[in-house]
């Protein structure tokens, strides 16, 4: 049976964009970040999940808090950039209204407490939570199912790569790419490897099964695809003087593995270390892709840690997927496009397009 992609509206309109930042992105577990990003008290980060602005914070017990960045005041945002350190208080840069690290309205300078009621102007709150050292949230005002359900809903079960302790890493590199590319255009391209030998010619000698079109290797049954003999990085055949992790044996370690997580997440993984990406989409035709680079701890501090094999060739490979992915953009917009078809080796990608709309239309 011939199966269809979206029609070419979904990829261009900006209307299509606003339902799906009330649906997809309004209950969805959205990747947001590192935990060793936030990792001392008052340490917070800001994430875009679709135009809504959200600020992940470490409290003074340790643990997780997440708000709109949205002063209660008159609007104002409260942190500006991606990452900063909060004293004691989150303060308001506008009449300086100061929340405290649970979001509570504890000063309100030049307004008397009788004037406003502190209690009712708490910061409004976001669902976070942390898997492996990856922190997401979740902007659903009722509750949502715990990150861990929804992880296990994954068709690439990134819960299998929990037995390497990705918490162990530590972040080296990162890197970020604006794509004029609609969101879903990257995922999909992510989802298939049939252009992998038209794209990708580096990478073929890297992971040579990815040379029949498939993203998976047949006779292995553990999501693993093999590297050359001796190769344990996602790097020019896989070499580097990297240290593997240590909770990988030796076949694992001589291995790649990926995870699409919906809707905004790709974990690239090699027996050293991993690259998480994180889609930031921007607009129908916009899309920021941060890339995290993250090693095994004890390498970070060596003088001869040398990232380099792995950014470069990354590097490479995206650079050469986001270009046919702006290809894909520029021509799913023409008026002839309508709809295109799907093989049986987009078969993730006609996964990924169902799951979509369930979350589109079945939140209707
Ligand atoms: S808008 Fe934040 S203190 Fe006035
Ligand atoms: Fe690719």
């Amino acid at each position: 049976m011939v199966r269809n992609t979206l029609p070419g509206h979904d990829y261009t309109e900006q209307s299509v964009f606003e339902v799906e930042k009330s649906t997809v992105f309004a209950r969805s577990w959205f990747y947001a970040g590192l935990d060793q990003q936030v990792a001392d008290a008052g340490q917070w980060i800001t994430v875009d999940v679709a135009g809504e602005s959200v600020i992940i914070l470490r409290a003074g017990d340790g643990g997780l808090r997440a708000f709109f960045n949205v002063c209660r005041h008159r609007g104002s945002q409260i942190c500006d950039g991606t990452a900063g350190r909060a004293e004691g208080v989150l303060m308001c840069p506008y009449h300086a209204w100061c929340y405290d690290f649970d979001g509570a309205l504890v000063a309100t300078p030049r307004v008397g407490q009788e004037e406003v009621d502190r209690s009712q102007l708490s910061l409004h709150p976001v669902h976070v939570e942390e898997w492996q050292g990856f922190l997401f949230v979740n902007l659903d005002r009722s509750t949502p199912m715990p990150l861990r359900e929804w992880l296990a809903g994954q068709r690439d079960e990134p819960l299998n790569l929990e037995r390497f302790d990705l918490g162990q890493l530590r972040l080296a590199v990162t890197t970020e790419a604006i794509v004029n590319a609609n969101w879903k255009i990257i995922i999909e391209n992510y989802c298939e490897c049939l252009h992998c030998p038209t794209v990708h010619p580096e990478l073929m000698d890297t992971v040579k099964a990815y040379r029949t079109g498939w993203v998976q290797e047949e006779g292995r049954d553990d999501g693993g695809v093999t590297l050359p003999p001796g190769g344990n990085s996602y790097s020019p055949l896989g070499l580097s003087t990297l240290t593997v992790m240590p909770t990988m044996n030796e076949v694992e370690a001589n291995s790649i593995y990926g995870a699409m997580v919906f809707p905004n997440m790709f974990i690239d993984m090699a027996g050293t270390g991993l690259i998480a990406s994180q889609l930031l989409p921007l607009g129908p035709h916009r899309t920021k892709v941060i890339a995290h680079y993250l090693f095994v701890a004890d390498d970070l501090v060596r003088d001869d840690f040398d990232p380099s094999p792995v950014v470069d060739f990354s590097e490479l490979v995206a650079r050469q997927d986001f270009e046919v992915c702006e290809r894909v953009q520029r021509g799913v917009s023409s008026s002839a496009f309508g709809q295109g078809v799907l093989a049986v080796k987009d078969e993730a990608v006609d996964v990924f397009v169902h799951r979509y709309l369930e979350a589109r239309d079945g939140a209707r």
